[in-house]
């Protein structure tokens, strides 16, 4: 069985130029199909409220919802660097509530990493973390926590002013010692000048093909998710007829008599 890869190994695939893959999980048969494929983090993201509880945002789900979804991401997988996502309200209001909450998930949740929110506006707050030897993975540009001063999940950086504010929360969240920064819904060249700019890996989603890695939901990717398929999604495959197929001809066959069989009974 292959060791469990830690920020050593993300560092090192940064400085090779080997392409970093990350995907969302929230469960463990999930996290066992991928940690099986080589991925080489799992990311138990707040996502979860959206795909897995069917909030409208991200912004109900609790430290508790973490933890529960991060125990069982960690069990279904050995080999892949699990991070769990610091949800809203767990780490804006106090530093001392951040660092008891990004301990929580790693004491109790058995994550090797915590993701947060924000650039300049986190940076002490990634700082107090990382001093407590949590490695951290900032999230810069559409933060969906942030959905209500955005306005919606609108692309970040077209204009010049709000491009270079991106660049400098990217250099804030390197200083404070994140080891690895998601760039989400940026344009593609602001993502390759900020890639370019930092030591640490940048993790794109919507920030296209120059980042040092790619994070996807996986409900997204496997089509799992019907209601809203955003642009910089790509559907790897469509399991959505399968499930739908299953379900049906087990209703029928057990209306009509055909299941159980008697191989699926006892003498
Ligand atoms: O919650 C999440 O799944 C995320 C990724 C989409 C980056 O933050």
């Amino acid at each position: 069985m292959a060791k469990r890869k830690t920020i050593l190994d993300v560092q090192r695939m940064k400085a090779e130029g080997e392409k970093i893959t990350v995907l969302t999980a929230y469960d463990y048969p999930f996290a066992r199909f991928m940690d099986a494929a080589g991925i080489d983090m799992i990311l138990v993201g707040d996502s979860v409220g959206s795909v897995v509880c069917g909030y409208d945002t991200t912004l109900p789900v609790t430290m508790d919802e973490i933890l529960y979804h991060t125990r069982a991401v960690v069990r279904g997988s050995s080999q892949a660097l699990v991070i769990a996502d610091m949800p809203f309200l767990s780490y804006q209001v106090y530093l001392r509530e951040a660092r008891l909450n990004a301990g929580r998930l790693i004491k109790e949740g058995g994550a090797a990493a915590v993701k947060l929110e924000g650039g300049e506006n986190v940076a002490e707050t990634i700082r107090a973390i990382v001093a407590m030897d949590i490695p951290v993975v900032g999230h810069i540009g559409l933060t969906p926590q942030s959905i209500h001063r955005m306005g919606g999940y609108r692309v970040q950086g077209r204009v010049q002013e709000q491009a270079e504010r991106l660049l400098a929360d990217a250099r804030a969240v390197e200083e404070a010692g994140a080891f690895a920064v998601v760039l989400e819904g940026v344009p593609k060249e602001l993502a390759r000048q900020i890639t370019a700019a930092l030591k640490i890996p940048t993790i794109g989603i919507g920030a296209g093909v120059h980042c040092d890695g790619q994070v996807l939901v996986i409900h997204d990717i496997l089509g799992l998710c019907e209601k809203y398929s955003p642009r910089f999604v790509k559907r790897f495959a469509d399991v959505s007829q399968t499930i739908r197929g299953g379900i049906d001809d087990y209703i029928r066959e057990v209306k009509e008599g055909t299941f159980p069989t008697d191989s699926h009974s006892f003498e």
